[in-house]
């Protein structure tokens, strides 16, 4: 552990700096802020509603001028980003997701009103298709297979769609190759070059995002019920780091690992090995077990900044998280 002789029972007694609250609070290592939360919010169309998800209870899909009431809230909470996903009417989904290429589709009007509304709140947007697709992949089919290059053709008009409404962070979590790159070439080509990328850089094929498929409405169209062909293998871990490699070199300013508590080894490796802006994201099945227990007074409240905090200790900048709102809330009144 280190070369110096760290001390023996009785003189050394590592309860000693425990015994009191100042003293706990000196040496304590890691700490959460409000700053390091990112607040992932569902949109849906209409007016005035806040629709329950079942599998995520205490989360809504708000319209657009609910997530506006939300979102001062955040703002007097000085959360500093929010993540949009929307839902779009099962109507307008087709089988090449077209509505996310439209500059008037729900996610660029709800762009357009928060950016008028909150222009220093910072917005992250997904670069990926299966909030539109019919068959609910993130990608396009082609004679069964997602096919990476043709989809890259319509990430990139999705990201140029997305930055040109407003959205501060482009973040693709469709996990095809060489999709970073594209994305960044046609943003600066079209003078977007202060645009950010996050990338889902190690993004797992995990059944923890079941919750979140319910709050898009992708779950039921998910044609062969899996992303294991180009979402990550959950028993690979020195993958993650050429996913994460790949994605530095074609231009990602920051990369996301998710999902987080099971995946805190690899938040860890990564950080320790590019030390480049490293963010977690706690998905909806990871808040969907916390909240369960919680509601059901199985768990203490206490374990949501726990479970945070374990972000913080493997390396994490942030944390994507559900109980961004909640948490921003006590950590303002402490
Ligand atoms: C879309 C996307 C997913 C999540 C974020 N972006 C789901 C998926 O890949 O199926 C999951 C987030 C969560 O579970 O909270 N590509």
């Amino acid at each position: 552990m280190s070369k110096f002789n760290l001390g023996q029972f009785p003189t050394t007694r590592l309860r000693r700096l425990r015994m009191k609250e100042f003293s706990r609070r000196m040496v304590s290592e890691n700490n959460l802020s409000v700053n390091d939360l990112i607040w992932p919010l569902f949109v849906c169309e209409g007016s005035n509603i806040a629709e329950k998800i079942n599998s995520m209870p205490g989360v809504f899909r708000y319209s657009i001028d609910n997530i506006l009431k939300e979102l001062e809230t955040a703002a007097k909470l000085k959360i500093p980003a929010i993540a949009l996903f929307p839902q779009i009417d099962s109507a307008l989904k087709d089988e090449n997701g077209s509505q996310a290429i439209d500059e008037n589709n729900l996610i660029c009007r709800t762009i357009k009103s928060i950016k008028k509304n909150f222009p220093d709140l910072g917005v992250i947007c997904d670069v990926a298709l299966d909030p539109f697709t019919s068959h609910g992949h993130d990608g396009l089919v082609v004679n069964d297979v997602v096919d990476n290059d043709a989809t890259l053709e319509i990430l990139e008009k999705q990201a140029l769609v997305q930055a040109n409404a407003g959205c501060d962070i482009i973040a693709p979590s469709d996990m095809m190759d060489g999709r970073v790159g594209r994305i960044r070439k046609a943003l600066d080509d079209n003078n977007l070059h202060n645009t950010l990328i996050l990338s889902y850089a190690a993004k797992y094929a995990s059944k923890f995002y079941g919750p979140f498929r319910d709050a898009i409405s992708s779950s039921g169209n998910l044609k062969g019920g899996s992303k294991s062909t180009y979402q990550m293998d959950i028993a690979n871990s020195d993958e993650a780091l050429r996913e994460v490699a790949l994605d530095i070199s074609e231009g990602a300013d920051m990369v996301m690992i998710k999902p987080g508590m099971p995946y805190l080894d690899i938040i860890q490796r990564v950080k320790s090995e590019f030390k480049i802006p490293t963010f977690a994201y706690q998905v909806s099945g990871e808040y969907a077990m916390i909240k369960g227990a919680i509601d059901n007074n199985w768990l203490d409240s206490m374990v949501i900044k726990e479970s945070l905090l374990s972000f913080k200790r493997a390396g994490a900048d942030g944390i994507l998280t559900y109980f961004a709102k909640e948490i921003a809330k006590e950590l303002n009144n402490e």
